[in-house]
């Protein structure tokens, strides 16, 4: 076990895992742990949670969980409540919670427009105005909030709304990082690129593809390194950032894509 988030309170959002296996959010949660931090695991699937949460107790470290729809305002407020009477403080805020529809402007129904834009970005509104007062009172704090490649680049098929909200993201951690900074709050993103995880099994991806297998094998294909990335990638990332390690970063966009965006095609 290490000592890189020793003592820090995560309040982590979207904890759990959409399928079996490690999505981006769990890996994360249980790495925060790893590295000395205690984890207020919140996430809307209870089970999903569960299942992070007992991972993390099983390897001796602390974690509450909260099961909670984060684009949700009154729900939002009793967690952070919750965070504060079982820890006493928030030191780091883990914003993972995301959704895809792929699809341009004519495939999406207005309700699943704002059904996304709700998770993907109203949710980080959130959570920050719920934090930020407690961070500022406390001095300090971090902010991580995963984005993705699809903010800056094509995925190769439309998905206008997950763009258009991890583009949101990415503006909203810039304007956090540039007012908070004087109170020492740290906000940046990290941009996953193509990761194989369960997110991408889960049904809305691999019918773009056709396959699973056609999946894999594609996107697979298009990344310089020779592979896609998995849910750890995203994970020591969100560690570092979380750290005192990156206490002079902020404002950032942190690509974990295995070299996808330096190319044209
Ligand atoms: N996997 C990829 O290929 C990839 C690539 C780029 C970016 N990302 C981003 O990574 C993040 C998540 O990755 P993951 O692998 O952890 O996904 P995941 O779907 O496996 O896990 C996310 C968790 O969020 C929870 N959740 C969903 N909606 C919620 C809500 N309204 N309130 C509370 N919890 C909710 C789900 O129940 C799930 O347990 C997202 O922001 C996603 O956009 C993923």
């Amino acid at each position: 076990m290490g000592e890189r988030l020793k003592d820090k309170v995560v309040f982590f959002s979207g904890a759990g895992s959409i399928g079996p296996g490690w999505g981006n959010g769990k890996a994360a949660a249980v790495a925060m742990a790893r590295e000395g931090a205690r984890i207020f695991a919140l996430d809307v699937n209870a089970d999903a949670v569960e299942e992070t949460a007992s991972i993390i107790r099983e390897e001796g470290n602390r974690v509450e969980t909260f099961v909670c729809d984060v684009s949700k305002g009154d729900q939002v407020e009793a967690a952070v409540k919750a965070c504060m009477e079982a820890f006493g403080r928030i030191d780091v805020l883990d914003n993972n919670v995301g959704v895809i529809d792929p699809g341009g402007p004519e495939d999406l129904t207005e309700a699943q427009w704002d059904r996304l834009m709700a998770i993907n970005v109203k949710s980080i509104y959130l959570t920050c105005r719920n934090i930020l007062p407690i961070m500022t009172k406390q001095g300090g704090g971090a902010i991580v909030n995963v984005s993705s490649i699809a903010s800056t680049h094509s995925l190769g098929y439309s998905c206008i709304s997950y763009s258009a909200s991890k583009g949101a993201v990415n503006a909203f951690t810039r304007d956090i990082a540039l007012n908070y900074g004087p109170k020492g709050i740290r906000c940046n993103t990290i941009l996953p690129g193509l990761m194989n995880t369960p997110l991408i099994h889960a049904g809305n991806v691999t019918s773009v593809y056709g396959s699973t297998e056609e999946m894999v094998r594609q996107r697979d294909a298009l990344v310089p390194i020779g592979k896609m990335g998995d849910g750890w990638d995203v994970a020591w990332a969100s560690v570092f950032l979380a750290s005192d390690e990156a206490k002079h970063i902020t404002g950032i966009e942190l690509v974990v894509d295995g070299g996808i965006t330096l190319k044209v095609k």
